[in-house]
């Protein structure tokens, strides 16, 4: 039996999901197209984008499909910053360290090829921004500042960010704000338009667009979407037949669209009960392990403050990678959390972000539960554990070769 324990980084499908999915793929029509079979198409389209919206707390106007999360990420900070630098220039944005790779790379990207200026907010020692860093940004910066980026909850240690105070903060200063929420989706009530109104977002300023994906909430790989406020300004990274706003061109995906519709409503209507269950089943495993290795240190905050299905635990002496591989040898599948550059275990850099040592970051494990998740796959791992890292440590952290068979 596999025990899988990686719901972050996808979650299986959900059945109904791939029902819908796979009926849908056999309908035939461009929903571009006046015949009536791609008008039927397109009515397919716009009832997903309806079940999209309501899920997310926004118009469906405001529902900009995408390829998935990436792609959201991508044109929401590209997008955003392009058209704010029309005029007279604004280089800099402001995001967190310890963002996920699609907010980092693309940041490097704007700064290495179109002269943005990054400044970086520091996380406290539980990976937390703080709205009075933010305060302190937005007033250096002035009106040079283009945008404002942050995830919703950190896809690594779980951290949930207080969003509608950052958000405020941007509003009043006039600046808008994306928040990546794809790890938050599903989990966390993400409401666009209560975000906004709470913090007093209008216009163009505050909380503008948020980027979710359909793969960690049940639905398919490969699709996404950027919620995009009637009111904010975008360029867009694509150019072709001007579908959904002129926001994001190319042949629109019924199926994929379909799918998800189906994941969304399904997982958010069960959410606040499925948040309860998680909870629960991830304190026990918090409690099982710190037991299990009184010298392990939970990474992020405990209780409400983080994700209801993340535990994120560091171990003393010992690689992440090696415990992830006795694990999987095990039967069970977790993560380090943190990015492998071509096969090549990097220490986690949102636990350097924390201010943790890279020694200390590269002891990390990452173990997230999700839709499938019983006692019976918290007992395993809790079973597994002792053994592997009892292995693991006398591999020890001597190179970046891990030793298995030490
Ligand atoms: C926080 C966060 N943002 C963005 C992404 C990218 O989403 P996708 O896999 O749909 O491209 C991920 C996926 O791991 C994520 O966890």
């Amino acid at each position: 039996m596999v025990v899988y324990l990686d719901h972050a980084a996808t979650t299986p499908m959900l059945p109904d999901a791939i029902l819908a999915y796979a009926d849908a793929l056999g309908v035939v029509g461009n929903p571009a197209s006046i015949h009536s079979q791609g008008q039927a198409a397109k009515r397919m389209l716009e009832e997903a984008r309806e079940k999209i919206a309501a899920t997310l707390g926004c118009d469906p106007i405001e529902v900009v499909l995408t390829s998935g999360g990436t792609e959201a990420v991508n044109l929401a900070i590209k997008g955003i910053w392009w058209s704010r630098n029309r005029g007279a220039p604004k280089p800099v944005i402001l995001a967190p360290g310890g963002e996920h790779h699609a907010t980092i790379d693309t940041l490097e990207w704007l700064e290495q090829h179109e002269g943005a200026e990054i400044g970086w907010l520091p996380l406290d020692d539980d990976g937390l921004v703080r709205p009075d860093e933010v305060k302190a940004a937005l007033e250096r910066y002035g009106d040079r500042v283009a945008l404002v980026t942050l995830l919703w909850a950190n896809n690594e240690v779980g951290t949930i960010q207080p969003v509608t105070e950052i958000a405020a903060l941007a509003a009043t200063s006039g600046v808008p704000v994306h928040v990546d929420a794809v790890a938050a989706y599903g989990y966390l009530d993400i409401d666009f338009r209560a975000v906004r109104d709470a913090s007093g977002s209008s216009g163009g300023a505050g909380l503008v667009a948020m980027s979710v994906s359909a793969h960690k909430i049940g639905g398919p790989v490969g699709v996404g979407a950027l919620v995009l406020s009637r009111s904010a300004s975008i360029e867009p990274l694509l150019h072709g037949g001007g579908q959904q706003r002129r926001v994001r061109s190319g042949t629109q995906d019924v199926a994929g669209a379909v799918s998800f519709a189906v994941a969304a409503a399904f997982t958010t209507g069960h959410r606040a009960d499925e948040a309860v269950r998680l909870a629960a089943l991830r304190d026990r495993l918090i409690d099982g392990i710190l037991t299990a290795v009184p010298s392990a240190r939970l990474n992020g905050p405990a209780g409400g403050g983080r994700l209801p299905g993340n535990v994120h635990v560091a171990f003393a002496g010992c690689e992440g990678d090696s415990l992830l591989f006795l694990l999987d040898m095990a039967g069970v599948s977790v993560s380090t959390g943190s990015a492998c550059q071509a096969g090549i275990p990097e220490p986690s850099h949102v636990l350097r972000a924390m201010g943790r040592t890279e020694l200390e970051a590269r002891g990390a494990l990452r173990v997230t539960l999700g839709h499938t998740t019983s006692d019976s796959d918290i007992d395993a791992l809790l079973a597994a554990l002792p053994g592997a890292y009892a292995q693991a440590s006398r591999a020890g952290l001597s190179d970046r070769t891990t030793k298995l068979g030490a």
